[in-house]
């Protein structure tokens, strides 16, 4: 009963999928307490705040009994959540431990393109790379993850990934739960495709006849037959959810058709907390939504196919036990102010998202290196609409680095909902275009590049990538 029909319209060598991978229903049969990422200390003194990294290779257990090769920052696979004040300069000491080269980009941060980690700063085994900056970004969910030309999808289905908690002093911030780990918990799904002896795949052309499994993984631990515990202390609690996927869309939902409370997007705070019946996140991207816990409630993810994975499966992820008795006072009514772009004088361009053979392409260009790839040449303080026309039948999806921005239309139809808020990474399906709208605000350079790109790990390695870079004038 699973479709292929993600591979429609594919080039010849994508057709050779037969695996119709696992389509699972809800019952899990074990359970296991859920894992929360150690939070990473950082050392403070003339106030910058330096953290240490080290991409490093180890191994787990990413299918149950089967030992298979990772990557991980500081551990044998994912890494520590960093938490960063809005306001602060923060400095990172990043090892690469790897063998290979990696860089380590913090995507959705507003930093300079240098400090950004995109592939120009590539950095090679044995050598530290030590970005600093000041936080410049307001209250949010971020992440780090590999970012170097043709490694991105391989190094980040190994491990690589990690949360970044952007804190500010905002009066939604106060008012909202965050204690890590208490009443703030960081729920990071990976939907990933391993052979039986567990050799974790990344570039599925040529051998998607073999069997594969797609294991799916919440803070690092196997859920297809697991379904995790939390026991819940506060009544309000808030999640917040990163979509770390090479290429799987995870909807969470639910299970008794209940309400979520949507507080953020990708890039922070709607203008009020958004009652929704399920969040969908195509592969990079976040959200946070808070739950009144006097019940218990599980948690399921819907995972759907977004490259090479057949069809569809739902999984009961998280059974969070009821809290104790405390009363939360009402949620903030207002969260933060959005001011929607009125984009009658932007600059208007037109990015499309192609495929030539088997390569992928930007404006008709396969991104594989910075020189064949499309530049995109802005000046300081521009303000531009740009149409992401996705001219395949492929799911894909755009990410920008650098600003966030705001979607001024889906498949030709208003936002609505959610989709005011403020993201970096959206989905764009096969055929479909969005509209979206950004400002240029600062950190001119005219050597080093921010990247737009597909966040479908495989499609940006091979070629649907650009460069953007943003002079004086
Ligand atoms: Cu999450 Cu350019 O990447
Ligand atoms: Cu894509």
């Amino acid at each position: 009963g699973v479709g292929l029909g993600a591979v429609a319209g594919a080039g010849a060598a994508f057709s050779l999928l037969t695996e119709a991978g696992k389509s699972k229903a809800s019952a899990a049969t074990n359970t296991a307490t859920l894992t929360v990422p150690d939070l990473l200390e950082g050392t403070t003194s003339d106030s910058t705040t330096t953290f240490t990294l080290e991409a490093q290779t180890g191994t787990a257990e990413v299918i149950s009994g089967v030992t298979s090769d990772t990557m991980g920052y500081n551990q044998s696979f994912l890494g520590p959540t960093m938490k960063w004040t809005s306001g602060d300069t923060v400095l990172l000491n990043i090892t690469n431990s790897l063998g290979e080269d990696t860089t380590v980009h913090f995507h959705g941060a507003h930093v300079p393109a240098k400090m950004d980690g995109g592939p120009q700063v590539a950095f090679a085994d044995g050598e530290t790379w030590s970005p600093t900056f000041t936080v410049k970004d307001d209250a949010k969910t971020l992440w780090y993850h590999p970012h170097a030309l043709g490694t991105t999808a391989k190094q980040a289905v190994h491990g690589l990934a990690g949360m970044i908690i952007v804190e500010d002093d905002s009066t939604a911030s106060s008012d909202l739960p965050s204690t890590y780990g208490t009443d703030d918990i960081p729920l990071i799904f990976q939907s990933l495709a391993a052979d039986s002896a567990g050799d974790l795949k990344y570039n599925l052309t040529g051998y998607l006849t073999s069997g594969l499994e797609f294991p799916l993984l919440l803070n690092g631990t196997n859920v297809d037959d697991t379904t995790l515990t939390f026991t819940a202390t506060k009544t309000r609690t808030r999640f917040r959810v990163l979509n770390a996927s090479p290429s799987d869309i995870i909807t969470i939902q639910r299970s008794d058709g209940g309400n979520l409370n949507q507080i953020a997007t990708d890039q922070g705070y709607l203008t009020a907390a958004t009652e929704v019946t399920s969040i969908r996140l195509v592969a990079g991207a976040r959200a946070e939504f808070v739950l009144d816990l006097s019940d218990a409630v599980t948690l399921q993810a819907v995972v759907t196919t977004g490259w090479v994975r057949g069809g569809s499966g739902t999984y009961d992820v998280l059974a969070i036990t009821a809290s104790g008795t405390d009363t939360p006072d009402d949620l903030p009514s207002s969260l933060n102010t959005i001011d929607r772009y009125d984009t009658s004088d932007f600059t208007a361009r037109t990015i499309t998202l192609g495929q030539s053979g088997t390569s992928m392409t930007i404006n008709g260009s396969v991104g594989t290196s910075m020189s064949a790839m499309a530049m995109i040449s802005t000046t300081l303080g521009s303000k531009e609409i740009w149409t992401i026309k996705n001219s395949t039948q492929l799911e894909h999806s755009f990410h920008l680095h650098d600003v966030p921005y705001q979607l001024i239309s889906i498949n030709g139809s208003d936002p609505t909902g959610v989709d005011l808020g403020w993201f970096d990474t959206y989905e764009v399906v096969g055929g479909g275009s969005i509209e979206i709208a950004m400002e240029f605000t600062d950190f001119s350079d005219d050597t080093y590049m921010y990247m737009l790109h597909c966040h479908l790990l495989q499609h940006e390695d091979e070629g649907m990538m650009a460069s953007l870079m943003i002079t004086d004038s």
